[in-house]
């Protein structure tokens, strides 16, 4: 197999897409990803992969609360904000409220898990933060986003290990 064959066949993989955000006393931040699932029914875990370069990363790490909020195939405009590096101000643009942990909640998104971390696995150049489900909330009905809608939006093209 390829790796063309690979990365065409990892696409098929079915994935929504998230606004993750991190809270550490008074910085808050959020970032874009596709990577996450239930992987626990008692109690009731959820894990994503991390680029550990993140500053959500660093956040997450330190605060120890998350949220993850379900976007809507109409929120494109929000998934390339949270998904483009370095921005200033970066959660001036959307409305945010604080979740039962305290981690910004985003006001528009389909609904949101509020979560607590409980640890880090390592996982390549990822991390996998495996984080207990404490509160949730559907905000609307609406058609969620799937990882495949933004094509090459994550620059992931780039970023397999050329042969
Ligand atoms: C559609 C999409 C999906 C993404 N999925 C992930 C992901 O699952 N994990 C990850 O670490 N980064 C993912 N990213 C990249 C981050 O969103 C991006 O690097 C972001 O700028 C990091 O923000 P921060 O450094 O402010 O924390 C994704 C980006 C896009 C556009």
């Amino acid at each position: 197999m390829s790796k063309v064959d690979i990365e065409e066949t990892l696409k098929l993989i079915t994935h929504g897409v998230y606004v993750i955000a991190v809270k550490n006393g008074e910085l808050e931040n959020a970032f874009t990803a596709a990577w996450a699932m239930q992987v626990s029914f008692n109690p009731v875990l959820i894990c994503f992969s991390i680029n550990p370069e993140h500053y959500s990363y660093h956040l997450l790490e330190a605060g120890k609360v998350c949220t993850i909020n379900v976007l809507s195939k109409q929120q494109m405009d929000i998934a390339q904000h949270f998904g483009t590096p370095g921005l200033k101000d970066k959660m001036d643009c959307y409305e945010w409220r604080a979740a039962t942990t305290g981690a910004p909640a985003l006001t528009d998104a389909v609904g949101f898990l509020d979560c607590k971390l409980s640890h880090f696995c390592d996982a390549g150049d990822h991390k996998l933060a495996v984080c207990e489900v404490v509160d949730a909330a559907i905000n609307r009905k609406a058609e969620v986003m799937l990882y495949s809608d933004t094509g090459d939006m994550d620059g992931s093209s780039e970023l397999y290990d050329s042969e």
